[in-house]
């Protein structure tokens, strides 16, 4: 049986064997040049590009994007960093895509991130980690539906 998501069954994509994950490059990723970096990294453990684009992000976007923080203490601020400047976002496509991209990334808190992540390897400060990427399979439907339009695969 496949998992269901809030949305019902998950579409063919989102099966573990050629699964979709949304990754947001953070603004002080791009502002420090890391984007290639970054997806460098992804590409080379063989993850595809589906999606990708470099934006502002609209404030409304962000806050549905953290909705499910939006009673925590640094809701707030995470909104406001997001929005602080561009940000690229990035459909990943393949086996496993969630959780090989959750694990390349590292713990939140870059101090807690192992070396050899883009957070171990890229970033002090849980405030400034670089990266975003989807928790599971059913958030990365329900982000990936935030920041791309269906006509913005290729
Ligand atoms: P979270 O979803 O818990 O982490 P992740 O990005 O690893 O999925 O939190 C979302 C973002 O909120 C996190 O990347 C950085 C910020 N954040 C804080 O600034 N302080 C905190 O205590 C936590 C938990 C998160
Ligand atoms: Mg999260």
């Amino acid at each position: 049986m496949p998992a269901l998501y809030p949305g019902g069954i998950l579409p063919p994509y989102m099966s573990s064997e050629n699964e979709r994950t949304l990754i947001l490059v953070k603004p002080d990723g791009v502002a420090r040049g890391l984007v290639g970096e970054v997806v460098r990294r992804f590409e080379a453990r063989g993850l595809k590009l589906a999606a990708m684009k470099l934006i502002n992000a609209p404030r409304a976007t962000v806050e549905r994007h953290y909705e499910e923080h939006r009673e925590r203490p640094f809701f707030a601020d995470v909104v406001n960093y997001l929005c602080s400047g561009p940000i690229v976002a990035i459909a990943l496509e393949g086996p496993n895509a969630v959780k090989a991209a959750r694990s390349m990334m590292g713990a939140t808190n870059p101090a807690d991130a192992p070396s050899g992540t883009i957070r171990g390897d890229l970033a002090l400060s849980i405030e400034n980690n670089i990266v975003h990427g989807s928790a599971d399979a059913e958030s990365a439907a329900k982000e990936l539906a935030i920041w791309f339009s269906d006509s913005e695969y290729v």
